[in-house]
């Protein structure tokens, strides 16, 4: 619009420009002083997560849908109760999806171009999470296929013409397609949140970063190509925003040059995926380790009491990884016990569940490596459609849900925090 050029209308458009710019710093401000109510990073020292000069043990959960849901009015609501809910079982820390590459709802629509209206989702997701008090670890990329996932990245360089290899594991070792990636990175780590005016990389409700859900690359065996892409990466990322910590994002498998690839990889196909947890946990700028545990998809044909026995030997092996190997903490980032196994009943699911926080609970009392678990997958009424056949509707009657309020309540008495008023209300009544 172009103003009238009459000597009544100048003071006043000066008026008004100079009361909008008024307007815009304070509400800035005001932005920045509502939303800067300190919270401390989450750093580590040795093989513990800290926060506010004291130990955290993490009870976190995954609701990997939290984005996709934040972009549309009418499912919006659903992020929010989540969080409430989390947050109600005392649980800290909740890891989800910060990509999704083409298709539908898309956050990277094509290489370097982002839809804003799921950036805001996003930046929404992060704003409710801080509200609720608690914190997310937030995956950049997945190896798989949904959501885009790298061979998404793969497609697109065939697209533009610059893809050197049809091999999906091309997005570890394509020089294009790593432009891409840090591309992204830098895009996202860069992002100042709308609602809260806080830059991404400076937002301490950001737990951490995970840098791929569960990477394997079969086309190399020796494991030295994942562990080059990872390398790389990490110090890329690090020289963006070196206040968060960072994970890989590895399901846990030993690799060939490991002893453990024999007594503790479930059977032997898992040694040869490109990976090796304790090389690829070692890389200097990743700050913790993340493991997977998914006995009834790794083994062809286990009893559940097999699959229990396996369980604590995985966790146990990988704990102690983290005290001699790494010196670094291990977060068991997904488990989950299938509701499609043939002799599959609700109580199994407790006992499974119960083994592995017992774990991660002894680990913490001796003040070991075994730093939380993240359960895979929690997600509302009505969803049905993201369900899996992990997931859980948290319902307060229901001993699953009691079993989380135990392990947090447990969990806060190692660290001192259970007298914080959010833990005091919850576990006064209990134990
Ligand atoms: C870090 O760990 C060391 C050794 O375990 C301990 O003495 C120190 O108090 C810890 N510092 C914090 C801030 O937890
Ligand atoms: C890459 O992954 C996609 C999606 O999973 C699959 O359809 C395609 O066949 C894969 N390409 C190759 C060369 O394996
Ligand atoms: C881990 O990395 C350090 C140096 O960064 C190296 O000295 C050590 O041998 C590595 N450990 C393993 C188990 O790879
Ligand atoms: C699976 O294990 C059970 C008990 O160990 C055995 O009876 C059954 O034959 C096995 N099935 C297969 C397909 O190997």
């Amino acid at each position: 619009m172009v103003p009238a050029r009459n000597g009544s209308a100048i003071p006043v458009l000066g008026f008004l420009i100079c009361a909008a710019f008024i307007y815009l710093s304070f509400r800035d401000l005001w932005l920045n002083h509502k939303w800067r109510t300190e919270i401390g990073f989450v750093k580590r020292n040795g093989t513990q997560f800290v926060v506010d000069g004291k130990a955290l043990y993490v009870n976190g959960w995954n609701s990997y849908w939290f984005m996709d849901h934040a972009v549309n009015e009418h499912s919006r609501y659903l992020v929010s109760e989540m969080l409430e809910t989390g947050a109600k079982m005392g649980l800290t820390v909740c890891r989800t999806w910060a990509f999704n590459d083409g298709g539908y709802n898309a956050l990277q629509i094509s290489p370097g171009r982002f839809d804003e209206r799921v950036f805001k989702a996003l930046d929404h997701v992060i704003a409710e999470a801080k509200k609720h008090d608690v914190r997310l670890l937030l995956c950049l990329v997945n190896n798989l296929q949904a959501y885009g996932g790298k061979s998404q990245y793969v497609q697109w360089a065939w697209q533009e013409g610059v893809g050197l290899s049809s091999s999906n594991d091309s997005f570890f070792f394509d020089p294009s397609i790593r432009k891409y990636f840090k591309n992204y990175l830098t895009a996202l780590l860069t992002r100042k949140n709308s609602v809260t005016g806080i830059e991404y990389r400076n937002d301490p409700t950001i737990f951490a970063w995970e840098l791929i859900n569960e990477p394997r690359c079969t086309s190399d065996v020796s494991g030295d190509t994942l562990q080059d892409w990872i390398d790389e990466m990490t110090g890329f990322i690090k020289s963006i925003d070196d206040k968060h910590l960072l994970t890989v994002g590895l399901e846990g498998f030993y690799g060939p040059n490991s002893p453990k690839r024999l007594t503790v990889n479930p059977e032997m196909w898992p040694s040869e995926l490109g990976t090796d947890f304790v090389r690829n946990s070692n890389s200097s700028n990743i700050d913790f380790a993340s493991v997977h545990i998914y006995p009834d998809h790794w083994f062809h044909n286990q009893t559940f009491e097999e699959k229990l026995k396996f369980v604590v030997k995985w966790m146990q092996s990988h704990i102690e990884d983290g005290m001699k190997e790494l010196k670094k903490p291990v977060l068991f980032t997904e488990f989950g016990l299938s509701n499609l196994n043939k002799d599959y009943e609700p109580s199994q699911r407790e006992r499974f569940y119960r083994t592995i926080f017992d774990v991660v609970y002894k680990s913490a009392k001796r003040r070991k490596a075994g730093a939380g678990t993240l359960v895979w997958q929690l997600f509302m009424e009505g969803m049905e459609g993201f369900n899996d056949e992990f997931g859980i509707v948290p319902h307060e009657q229901d001993p699953m849900y009691r079993l989380m309020v135990e392990q947090s309540c447990r969990l806060g008495k190692v660290t001192g925090r259970r007298e914080e008023h959010k833990l005091r209300k919850l576990c006064s009544h209990k134990h």
